[in-house]
């Protein structure tokens, strides 16, 4: 018998742990031509894009599907089909962009970065002055594969004194992390309502230019992953193209209406943050130590070294994690062993001091190395 009555906290990056009321706004069945769901779907978006102060600049489009959908659709939508993509690359979500560049056939060309190391916007700068066929940059905010984060202003002033194009994959970053469009140049950037907003996922975002999405009519090579067709058939109806995933829809609206109550991005980032610490902190004291130096560490996601010892088998230790009601994440590195624990969701400090408390037990269970 299983004594711990709750579903297992999730410290991973999404999908996670979410309020009661934002699962209870699931309770309802919700009409896509209904007007009451339409009025739901317009204050989304309009909160969306005042996130991160894009009114006067930007617009909103909402996709259906996981977060990967929302970076393909604007890849595929915002380049030009002659267009060339320079891709920054130091992980997973990075090497994803490529390879959805590869799939949908536009140009592309890497920037790679060691994936301990933050991306150098000089390196971009310079990649730019050497290439004028490159028409627009893609980039990861935070690397989820290993948790660090990129300058992104900074990144966003050369690609802009450049003259070309920015497409910011935020999945992880966006409602946490301060991004502020009126003076910070983007095309696009892309994210998902089960990340940092707390929401459950099933929908993606893109938060457009206006300008910048007007001159992408019939560029795409999707008709589902077409977002000015998406967009212009929200404006003109007030309704989603195709079925809408009306209960994620409602349940961002009410995890919107919480994030609003918190005290929106500065709150959550500030929440995020005391995860991060009390979560490096305490792990310390197990002698774990994380990857990414302090300096480019995130407060989204920490990756852990795993303990150089022959006992250690990260799926025993998994499971002996989750026997005690915490949901883990494997790492994402190809050269070095970690796992990954998240600091995003409706968990505060003190969740996360049971965690490192169940990540001590398992350690002694397993009969590995630890300090505490
Ligand atoms: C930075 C980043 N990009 C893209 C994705 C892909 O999102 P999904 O798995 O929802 O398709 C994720 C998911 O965690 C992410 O963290």
């Amino acid at each position: 018998m299983n004594l711990i009555d709750r579903d297992p906290l999730l410290l991973t990056p999404g999908p996670l742990t979410t309020t009661l009321r934002t699962r209870q706004a699931m309770l309802h069945d919700h009409g896509s031509w209904d007007s009451a769901f339409n009025r739901i779907t317009g204050e989304i978006c309009r909160q969306l894009v005042e996130i991160v102060h894009g009114a006067q600049t930007h617009v909103c489009v909402p996709l259906q599907g996981s977060g990967t959908f929302a970076v393909e659709a604007a890849l595929g939508t915002l380049v030009p089909r002659d267009g060339k993509v320079l891709v920054p690359n130091h992980g997973a979500y990075c090497a994803r962009i490529l390879r959805i560049l590869g799939v949908i056939g536009r140009a592309s060309v890497e920037l790679p970065f060691a994936e301990d190391q933050a991306m150098d916007p000089a390196a971009i700068g310079a990649m730019l002055a050497a290439d004028p066929s490159i028409t627009h940059v893609a980039l990861v905010h935070c690397e989820t594969g290993t948790g660090i984060l990129n300058p992104l202003e900074d990144i966003a002033r050369v690609v802009a004194a450049h003259g070309r194009a920015l497409i910011v994959d935020a999945m992880s970053s966006f409602g946490a992390l301060p991004i502020d469009a009126r003076r910070l140049p983007f095309d696009a950037l892309v994210a998902a309502s089960g990340k940092c907003l707390e929401g459950v996922p099933g929908m993606g975002f893109v938060i457009a230019r206006r300008s910048a999405l007007e001159l992408s009519a019939g560029r795409c090579h999707s008709l589902a992953m077409d977002l000015h067709d998406q967009w212009t058939y929200l404006q003109r109806t007030t309704q989603w193209r195709f079925t809408p995933p009306t209960h994620v829809v409602a349940a961002l609206a009410e995890a919107l209406a919480q994030f609003d109550a918190e005290g929106g991005q500065a709150a959550r980032g500030l929440r995020y943050a005391a995860n991060r610490r009390a979560l490096v902190q305490g792990m310390a004291g197990l002698g774990l130590r994380p990857l990414l130096d302090e300096s480019v560490q995130s407060p989204i996601i920490v990756t852990f070294l795993a303990p150089a010892h022959p006992a250690w088998d990260f799926r025993a230790f998994y499971d002996g994690v989750r026997a005690r009601g915490f949901i883990l994440y494997p790492g994402k590195l190809t050269q070095v062993e970690t796992f990954r624990v998240g600091c995003i969701g409706a968990i505060t400090p003190t969740d996360i001091d049971q965690v490192v408390h169940a990540v001590g037990d398992t350690l002694r269970q397993l009969g590995l190395p630890h300090s505490a």
